[in-house]
């Protein structure tokens, strides 16, 4: 018990954003109608109590295509998949629906058709994550990746005449622009994408801890280890000075984090359920806090459409 916590404030927007909307329901849509087990290329979104609950309704994560057998019905996860991968699922014959975002597919669109024109790309991401190998994938070479504006010296494109930048979706906003700088001052006729690659949602929850992380003695950001984006939120809670822990759930929050602690921040990364939102406020209100508030923020109602075929009209009642 902590009678020091007065009040708990929530961000706004926080938790689930189209994209990882979209992608659950797919999951959940092929399973009711073709029955599991469906199989999902690598976690359909980076958090665990989401691909736990689509286990128990009949999915199974692979991250080789060979362990999935053949006939199968296979759903790319929402980081999206590099071409060769695409093609093995379709040379192995698996009736496939691909779970990714709308906003990922735009920029291996641009990537595609910047390359017809002959450019090459510096890429700002995180090395290892399957959104980044996947629009690296989207080319066989000529893309180059950088992760911070140390690599941006050592970037060798083989010409610089027709080189664009692409990034991540779900980078740190202040991180991507010093990046991007870089690139500028190095390479100056680099040409940038006419939107930021950095999605929406990403934008959208950084400016509210922004905002939300002055107002607060701690911040606590819910959302599972591998979540860009999660991750993205806690440091930029540090950054402004505010002590910030992420946990993938609330049994992990430690009760010393609260002691001293007049006032917490609760925000979410753009994977993780509002449910364990619930769970972690009534845990901070088991340590003592006496009322929750909303902050005031953007109303997010971007929706994006389900592939064909899993339209509701597509899918018989239970
Ligand atoms: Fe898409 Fe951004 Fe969400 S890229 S999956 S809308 S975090």
């Amino acid at each position: 018990m902590n009678p020091n916590i007065e009040e708990v404030l929530l961000a706004e927007p926080r938790g689930f954003c189209a994209g990882v909307d979209r992608a659950i329901e797919i999951v959940e849509r092929a399973i009711a109608k073709f029955g599991a087990p469906i199989y999902v290329r690598h976690e359909i979104v980076h958090n665990t109590y989401v691909v736990n609950e689509l286990k128990a309704k009949g999915a199974i994560f692979i991250e080789e295509l060979s362990d999935v057998p053949p006939g199968a019905t296979l759903v790319f996860s929402a980081h999206g998949v590099s071409k060769a991968v695409e093609q093995e699922a379709r040379d192995r014959g698996f009736s496939i629906f691909d779970a990714t975002c709308p906003l990922v597919t735009k920029v291996h669109v641009e990537v595609a058709k910047l390359a017809k024109e002959g450019y090459e790309f510096i890429m700002i991401g995180h090395k290892g994550h399957p959104e980044v190998e996947g629009t690296m994938g989207q080319l066989s070479s000529g893309i180059h990746l950088v992760e911070d504006v140390a690599d941006v010296a050592n970037a060798a494109p083989l010409q610089t005449e027709k080189l664009a930048v692409v990034t991540q979706t779900t980078l740190s906003v202040d991180d991507a622009a010093e990046i991007a700088a870089a690139v500028r001052a190095r390479f100056p006729n680099v040409r940038e994408p006419k939107q930021q690659d950095i999605c929406y949602a990403t934008q959208n929850r950084q400016d509210a801890v922004k905002i939300m992380s002055p107002q607060v003695d701690l911040v606590i950001v819910v959302g599972s280890p591998t979540s860009s984006n999660s991750n993205r939120l806690r440091e930029l809670a540090q950054r402004l000075g505010t002590e910030s822990y992420m946990v993938d759930s609330a049994d992990e929050l430690k009760p010393e984090w609260f002691e001293g602690k007049t006032r917490v921040g609760l925000t979410a990364g753009a994977s993780a359920p509002e449910v364990l939102v619930h769970e972690v406020i009534e845990r901070v209100r088991a340590f003592g806090a006496v009322s929750v508030r909303k902050m005031d923020g953007i109303e997010e109602t971007i929706k994006f459409p389900l592939p064909k075929g899993l339209k509701l009209d597509d899918i018989p009642p239970p």
